[in-house]
């Protein structure tokens, strides 16, 4: 409403520093599908158990399979980043933005412009190896891997690392993994120095990163933009109960950073 962007204006306006955490909601509109929620891919479509970390090393075909189905299911082709990313650079380079941090894994912030972004939960364009943790192009992997399934071929699964002959692993966070250390002790630091922290589409149910709102909102002003309530709303100083492509454009443009 009028009132709370008008509210979350100004406090940008104020702001010695402002930081940003994003999730999946952010990347909706660019049809990307989010997790929970009505059309969320958790749920009857992917279950979370299947991609934990255990189950890699217990069944990397069957893993496999699954993750570039999910990987297709939540990156269609020609998915590209939309107007509440491009916003969140604009004001990023007109100084109102000190960083975005993300726990999306499709690289869009990157991709908009942004300079400083932090991926808590790491990114899907990437692979990686277990064993001496070179990282390379996913794509030519999945390719293989549609391949092999294709072809009823367990034995090409899991495709190995090149340089050692370990199993890759997709650059991402698996549940039951630690978050990349550095960049969370970053996050953490901007979140407790945050003026103004802005928490975007995420329903901030998966710790440690909805830990992040919580530490800002100690000692800043914490606003929520979310289609739908989140499990910080009741710390929010600010909340916008509305879609990122209108309110971040409108905040972009109020500080005269369109
Ligand atoms: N505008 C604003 N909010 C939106 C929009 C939109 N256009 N579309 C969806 N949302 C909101 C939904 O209402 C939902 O609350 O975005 C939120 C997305 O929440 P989740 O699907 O839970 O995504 P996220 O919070 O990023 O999940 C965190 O969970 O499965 C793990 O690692 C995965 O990074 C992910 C983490
Ligand atoms: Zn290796």
């Amino acid at each position: 409403d009028e009132a709370a962007l008008a509210e979350l204006a100004s406090a940008l306006a104020d702001a010695e520093t402002a930081v940003a955490l994003t999730g999946a909601g952010i990347s909706a509109p660019s049809g990307v599908p989010t997790f929970r929620g009505e059309d969320g891919v958790w749920g009857d479509e992917f279950d979370p158990e299947d991609f934990r970390i255990g189950r890699l090393r217990r069944d990397p075909a069957g893993f496999w399979r699954d993750r570039v189905d999910l990987h297709d299911r939540l990156f269609p082709d020609g998915v590209e980043p939309n107007s509440a990313h491009e916003a969140l650079a604009s004001l990023e380079a007109a100084g109102r933005l000190d960083a975005v941090v993300t726990q999306n894994t499709d690289g869009f912030h990157a991709a908009a412009g942004s300079e400083t972004v932090l991926e808590l939960h790491g990114n899907a364009a990437r692979v990686a190896c277990v064993d001496c943790g070179a990282t390379r192009p996913a794509e030519p992997v999945h390719e293989r891997v549609r391949t092999a399934v294709e072809a009823g071929d367990d034995e090409a699964l899991p495709p190995t690392c090149p340089d050692c002959g370990g199993p890759l692993k997709p650059d991402v966070v698996l549940f039951g993994e630690s978050l990349p250390r550095s960049t969370f002790q970053r996050a953490r630091a901007f979140a407790a120095d945050s003026d103004v922290f802005l928490a975007i589409g995420s329903s901030l149910e998966v710790e440690p990163a909805a830990s992040l709102p919580r530490r800002a909102a100690a000692g800043g002003t914490l606003a929520i933009v979310n289609l739908a309530s989140t499990r910080a709303d009741g710390r929010a100083d600010i909340r916008l109960r509305a879609d990122v492509t209108d309110v971040l454009p409108a905040l972009a443009a109020r500080l005269d950073a369109d």
